[in-house]
């Protein structure tokens, strides 16, 4: 009998326009691996509440709402699906509403310990059916995967962050557009970083600083640390 290859997670944490999610989509691609965007599934969760009229500022409501979440998220990094309650929210998820309102949803705890959990099973299960899993968000690599075989931080200078996050909501980065978009992206790091730790890496955590490298340098970059570790 051949025994299968143990099946390969890889995670990749970082801050807002750091390149994280097409850069993990392209390199999961490559590989032939599953994805989860893990950002995701704490957005169609905001999505949710508000369709549902869920009082944000409720804790107790919000934490009711993730229970009974009825989430279907697709692993084809080449088209990604996001699914609530039968209704396609792949854009709508990516509005600058719910990029606003996410944090005040992925700061409370309890929302966290349950989408984690949703998290762990579903990296195991696209692992196991695909052979490898390419996992990105904030705290994948500290505490939803810290065991996975490769861990990145994927970085960048703030300025570099606002000048793509800026290019990819309005479509141009001259000064008004990056002041425009700086609330949102600096406001949700700040916000975010109250619960995970994605500035810093913690051990073992191999930091790609992505500043001032190009897309394909990027995919690059993330690249040679996968293949570094599957030696
Ligand atoms: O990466 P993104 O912008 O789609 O993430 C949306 C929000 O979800 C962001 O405010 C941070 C939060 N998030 C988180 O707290 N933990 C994760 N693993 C992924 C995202």
């Amino acid at each position: 009998m051949t025994s299968q290859p143990a099946p390969f997670v890889i995670a990749i944490d970082g801050p807002s326009g750091s390149g994280k999610s097409s850069v993990s989509r392209t390199v999961a691609a490559n590989l032939g691996a599953g994805y989860l965007d893990t950002g995701a599934m704490y957005r169609a969760l905001t999505w949710w509440c508000r369709h549902s009229q869920v009082d944000l500022s409720d804790q107790q409501a919000i934490t009711a709402a993730t229970l009974a979440l009825p989430l279907e998220i697709g692993d084809d990094p080449l088209a990604p699906t996001v699914r609530v309650d039968g209704t396609d929210v792949a854009a709508a998820i990516r509005s600058s509403e719910i990029s606003g309102l996410v944090s005040s949803v992925a700061t409370v705890p309890a929302v966290r310990t349950e989408l984690q959990r949703r998290q762990r099973e579903l990296i195991d299960d696209i692992a196991s059916r695909r052979g490898a899993c390419v996992a990105e968000g904030r705290d994948i690599t500290t505490v939803v995967a810290p065991d996975a075989p490769v861990r990145i931080l994927l970085t960048a200078s703030e300025e570099a962050r606002l000048r793509r996050r800026s290019l990819e909501v309005h479509g141009a980065s001259d000064d008004a557009a990056i002041e425009a978009t700086r609330d949102q992206v600096l406001r949700r790091d700040r916000d975010d970083s109250t619960v995970s730790q994605f500035t810093v890496a913690a051990d073992g955590v191999v930091v790609v600083d992505t500043s001032d490298l190009d897309f394909d340098g990027s995919v690059a970059a993330v690249m040679s640390v996968v293949d570094s570790r599957r030696r």
